[in-house]
């Protein structure tokens, strides 16, 4: 396989007696999209500012197509775009005008200026918006533009931190459309998010990160299946569920949760369990399941094991 694009060794950074990073290790192949997964405060944003040369590790290392983010800042510069969770764009200006004025500051020609402008309107659908100002846009319309002004370098690498904390669903469907766009043009995309989904969506490897360490590693599904699957009943009897919550912890060595009143989840051994086994010991303890259903795990549930947490992130 070719070297990683991005690589982060033994980062740490420190602010006051607040550890953000405690040797962070992160390895992205050029042309994928990694998903940096952690809750608030876990040293996302710490991770992003210093591979993108905002702000130096107190020890380790980067580095960004083999270059050293901070020997070498300048080479690292001209490969990488960052998009942070809140818009760097001119409120007073149409989005075409601020697509024009980021060309201009990144010293394109005029000509190319407005020539790239257009192109990044046209590719990423916001063409019709293109003459208004942008203190009428919507905040995902914002935040596409934000994301685009990224892409007037056409970097290779592309940090994007956060880019959905804050918008409505749809919103964050027009993101996701747009991130999977630049990626199919072979843009690497080190992507921050709090959201499992959006992890499980984009990312072709996710890091999990907690306490400013990588916690887990791995595809969306080999996560999931670093836990036992899960096994959801439904009780025809509300009045049942104490008996069925002894029984499931019985088998499975573990307790289940109550995720309704007539309903209850319970994480499967990774050796799994034969449902005809579940539901004979059930019956014998008097409880009548409406419904008995096997399923992986969500990364929400794989997460919460990782980080043994009892919080729910959203
Ligand atoms: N400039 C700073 N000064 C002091 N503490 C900071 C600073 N930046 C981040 N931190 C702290 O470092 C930890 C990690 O923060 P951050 O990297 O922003 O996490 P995330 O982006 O995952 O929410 C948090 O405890 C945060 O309060
Ligand atoms: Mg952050």
């Amino acid at each position: 396989m070719a070297d990683p694009i991005v690589v982060a060794e033994g980062l740490h950074k420190s602010f006051g007696d607040t550890h953000a990073l405690r040797g962070l290790d992160l390895s992205v192949p050029a042309g994928t999209v990694c998903g940096v997964l952690g809750p608030n405060g876990a040293g996302k944003t710490t991770a992003v500012r210093i591979l993108a040369t905002l702000s130096d590790p107190d020890a380790g290392h980067a580095r960004i197509a083999g270059h050293d983010v901070v020997r070498e800042a300048a080479q690292v510069r001209e490969r990488i775009g960052l998009a942070g969770q809140y818009a760097a764009v001119d409120e007073k200006l149409t989005g075409r005008g601020n697509l024009r004025m980021f060309g201009r500051l990144y010293h394109l020609p005029r000509r190319q200026a407005h020539q790239r402008a257009d192109e990044l309107l046209d590719r990423f659908g916001l063409t019709d918006a293109a003459d208004r100002p942008v203190h009428g846009y919507s905040g995902g319309m914002r935040r596409r533009l934000d994301l685009i002004t990224c892409l007037i370098l056409r970097p290779e690498v592309l940090f994007l931190d956060e880019p959905t904390t804050g918008l409505d669903p749809r919103s964050r469907g027009e993101i996701w459309d747009s991130i999977r766009e630049l990626v199919a043009d072979g843009t690497t995309v080190l992507l921050t998010t709090q959201y499992l989904d959006e992890a499980d969506q984009l990312a072709d490897d996710i890091a999990v990160i907690d306490h400013g360490k990588v916690i887990a590693t791995g595809t969306p599904d080999e996560l999931k299946a670093t836990i036992g699957d899960r096994l959801d009943v439904t009780l025809e009897d509300p009045a049942t569920l104490p008996a069925a919550a002894t029984v499931l912890t019985t088998l499975a060595g573990t307790e289940p949760t109550t995720t309704d009143a007539d309903r209850l989840t319970v994480a499967l051994p990774a050796t799994g369990l034969r449902l005809a086994d579940i539901v004979r010991e059930l019956d014998h303890a008097g409880v009548a399941a409406a419904d008995l259903s096997l399923r992986r795990p969500t990364l929400d549930e794989v997460f919460l094991r990782l980080t043994d947490r009892k919080e729910t992130m959203r």
